[in-house]
């Protein structure tokens, strides 16, 4: 079975209508880095964090996946895939893609502030202060904030290097390690890019770019590698 790796970014969720980061009304318009998303933050003002990490829960549970998750879900049955996402919703598992790799963390879990690897399952969309682990210390949310390590940078890297077809969708890649993940893809691997704002990629040659929103471009790359001659 060839081997399609798919990295993923904020825009493939934007028609779910979850908020992109670096568009024009994204996240980061509304809300200073500095004082949501860095372990500073946390230490200053937890209860912003976590209210902030509390309205993005909520909008993920109550968001749908759309065509593009479903389509790249699709996939699996001709294709071994992996989704290196750099997202933090659950939407192309519950579109049913089976192999994915969470960048950045996922929302609906929890984790403790002592130790990175404990995480938990959450209930409902809310994490309140007195919340604690096993250890007794602060449950914070499970993702990965600027200033921290990627633990998942090394498993992800060496699954780009693996890639037959490579498709890069909704991502300014602005922000590293993740953005150094396109270096890993081997010469000649077709890459196609679907972002109604083309990021640059290196290797023009294997490059094809589809300048749409994801619902339209996705499907439309996944039905064209379902019909290629194994
Ligand atoms: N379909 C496809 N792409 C879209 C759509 C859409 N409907 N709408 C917007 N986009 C594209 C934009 O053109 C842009 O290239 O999605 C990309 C969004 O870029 P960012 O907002 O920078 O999001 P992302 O690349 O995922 O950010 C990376 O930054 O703040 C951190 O941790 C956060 O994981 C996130 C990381």
């Amino acid at each position: 079975m060839k081997r399609v790796v798919v990295l993923t970014g904020a825009g493939i969720s934007a028609e779910s209508g979850l908020k992109t980061f670096r568009d024009s009304d994204g996240l980061w318009e509304g809300y200073d880095i500095e004082e949501v998303a860095t372990p500073q933050a946390w230490q200053r003002n937890p209860a912003l964090v976590q209210e902030f990490y509390n309205m993005r829960r909520k909008s993920v549970i109550e968001a749908q996946p759309n065509a593009a998750h479903y389509a790249l879900a699709q996939l699996q049955d001709k294709f071994d895939v992996t989704i290196i996402t750099q997202n933090i919703d659950d939407l192309h598992e519950r579109a049913g893609s089976t192999n994915v790799v969470h960048l950045h963390g996922i929302i609906t879990r929890s984790q403790s502030s002592l130790n990175p690897e404990l995480t938990y399952p959450m209930e409902g969309w809310e994490l309140g202060m007195n919340e604690v682990c096993e250890l007794g210390s602060p449950l914070r949310p499970h993702v990965v904030w600027f200033g921290e390590p990627v633990p998942m940078i090394e498993k992800a890297a060496a699954i780009c290097a693996t890639a037959d077809v490579f498709i890069l969708i909704g991502t300014s890649l602005a922000v590293y390690p993740a953005a150094g993940l396109v270096d890993f893809i081997p010469d000649g691997v077709p890459k196609y890019i679907i972002d109604p704002n083309i990021p640059y990629v290196r290797g023009a040659n294997s490059v094809i770019k589809i300048e749409q929103k994801a619902t339209t471009g996705v499907p439309q790359v996944v039905s064209e590698l379902m019909n290629q001659p194994d």
